[in-house]
């Protein structure tokens, strides 16, 4: 089962952030570090710079080889990072990263921006192969 990497947009900023400290995403990306640590979860938290998703902060998107990819926005800092870990429990638990409806949490249903193809996409393989 491939490795689960959760994306956090650390450039982020919610309208109350302090001018001189660090901006909600960056806050958000350290406790969402801290408690994947914490629980001893088998994931890869990477920080990037934007996600394209700027009005709806914070951004994050879950992502493994061979499966969907997902971005969902509106993340709160102080509570944020555990609905992130368990979501990316249950989409490292989905074969091609499409977590079911009913289990997702409601941070998910209401938050998705947006679900991209895996890089190699069968159905696009059967196209080109017909084509031929
Ligand atoms: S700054 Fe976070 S999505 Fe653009």
């Amino acid at each position: 089962m491939p490795s689960t990497t959760i994306l956090v947009c650390t450039t982020c900023r919610h309208a109350d952030d302090p001018a001189d400290g660090p901006r909600a995403g960056a806050r958000l990306f350290d406790r969402v570090k801290a408690l994947a640590e914490e629980r001893g979860c088998d994931v890869t938290v990477a920080g990037v710079e934007c996600l394209s998703v700027c009005k709806r902060p914070c951004t994050v998107g879950l992502s493994a080889a061979g499966k969907w990819t997902y971005v969902y926005g509106d993340f709160p800092v102080e509570t944020g990072a555990a609905t992130i870990l368990d979501a990316a429990v249950l989409y490292g638990e989905a074969g091609d990263g499409l977590i079911p409806w009913r289990q997702r949490p409601d941070a998910l249903k209401k938050g998705v921006v947006a679900r991209i193809p895996p890089l190699v996409f069968p159905f696009a393989t059967a196209h080109k192969e017909a084509a031929e």
